[in-house]
């Protein structure tokens, strides 16, 4: 049993205490490799809901949508500022900044791969991204604007209409049509094939010696894989791993002091392009979120997960996680971004 917490939020907040299923040991039997590299095998479509089905049209609106800095009250804040592309749709800062230039509490998370994601932000406070669009527009730190100023806006230029028409046929322009096209969108962000797909499909050559040996360790001495688990690299839960600082995360949205520092495990998809690294942005390298992991954390508190240990690694193997986490960078085509309606 570990301190961590399998949730699902919603209008009933239930949680379990899970008995954690115990995590893939790297080994050398052929059979055991198999079901290995099944575990992380890469699903071959995006799950939409059926409320918000893909269309190519409902795509594109949402991407309009997503790269307009006339969304912000400034007008020159788009989601795309902060979830860029050039950065693994992060921003490559610390912590997000935001309107007026003001920084913000928490470092912006990738939105790759959130098709599959249960529960939305640091502290799962959101549960689908219909859900949480409309908040960083509306949020006076983020975008600040007004939703009826957005409304207005949008509808004042001409060339907007045409899409939402063609996008939800007889919805008109409004909250619900906003939310659901830049969801669309969203679920569409999804990383590439890495080296390390490559080498899961099959192909031995596509992983160096080292990486190959970051692999075993991830799954095995490291103990990684016991949070980063599946193709996306995480199980979807929330885990204090000893980052010091007094944000409280998932146990100040839940106020349950058990979970008090735990934030969900990111998905360590194109990690190497996302420094610097956790909730605040407080480790600068992924040497040296090694090391944390390495030391057994930064802090001891209580709430510390029972999975985080001294793992006593030496410098030739903390060089092999690192060699690994790189082969999880996909080489993906650029984005190409909208024109912005008239
Ligand atoms: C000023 C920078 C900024 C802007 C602009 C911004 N975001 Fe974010 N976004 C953040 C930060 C910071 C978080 C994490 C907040 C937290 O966890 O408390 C976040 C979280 C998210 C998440 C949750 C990701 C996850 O892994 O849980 C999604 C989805 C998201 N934003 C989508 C959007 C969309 C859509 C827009 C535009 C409507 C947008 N964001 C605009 C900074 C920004
Ligand atoms: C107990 C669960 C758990 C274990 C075990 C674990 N992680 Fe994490 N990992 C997390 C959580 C939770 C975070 C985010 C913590 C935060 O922001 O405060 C994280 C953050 C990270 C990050 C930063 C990603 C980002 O976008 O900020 C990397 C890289 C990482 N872990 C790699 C590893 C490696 C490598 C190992 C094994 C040595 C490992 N993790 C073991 C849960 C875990």
């Amino acid at each position: 049993m570990r301190a961590s917490v399998v949730y699902s939020v919603g209008a009933l907040i239930s949680i379990t205490l899970s008995a954690y299923s115990a995590p893939l040991v790297y080994a050398s039997d052929p059979r055991d490799q198999v079901e290995l590299k099944t575990a992380y095998r890469r699903p071959s479509e995006i799950p939409h809901p059926d409320e918000n089905r893909y269309t190519p049209e409902r795509e594109k609106l949402g991407k309009t949508l997503f790269f307009d800095p006339r969304l912000s009250v400034s007008g020159f804040i788009s989601c795309g500022t902060c979830h860029n592309p050039a950065f693994a749709w992060g921003d490559g800062l610390p912590r997000a900044i935001g309107h007026g230039m003001k920084t913000l509490g928490r470092r912006t998370p990738t939105i790759l791969n959130l098709a599959w994601a249960p529960s939305l932000f640091w502290d799962g406070r959101a549960d689908t991204l219909e859900d949480q669009a409309l908040g960083p527009i509306q949020a006076p730190g983020e975008m600040n604007m007004p939703i009826g100023d957005l409304l207005a806006r949008i509808k004042s230029l001409p060339e907007y209409g045409p899409l939402f028409e063609l996008a939800y046929p007889g919805e008109g322009v409004s909250q619900k049509t906003i939310a659901k096209a830049i969801s669309v969108y969203e679920r569409t962000v999804v990383s590439g094939v890495s080296p390390f797909d490559q080498y899961i499909a099959g192909n031995e050559r596509a992983l160096t010696a080292s990486q190959k040996r970051g692999f075993a360790l991830f799954n095995g001495k490291a103990n990684c894989a016991a949070c980063h688990s599946s193709w996306r690299f995480t199980d979807d839960s929330f885990h204090d791993i000893g980052v010091p600082g007094e944000d409280l995360g998932r146990g100040a949205f839940l106020e349950i002091e058990e979970l008090n520092y735990a934030f969900k495990t990111p998905t360590l998809r194109n990690v190497d392009r996302r420094a610097p690294f956790m909730h605040d942005g407080s480790e600068a390298t992924l040497m040296s979120v090694i090391e944390l992991y390495d030391a057994g954390g930064r802090v001891r508190r209580p709430t510390l997960s029972d999975e985080i240990k001294k793992l006593g690694l030496t410098s030739s193997e903390k060089q092999d996680l690192v060699e690994f986490l790189k082969a999880l960078t996909s080489v993906d085509d650029p984005v190409m971004v909208p024109a912005a309606p008239r």
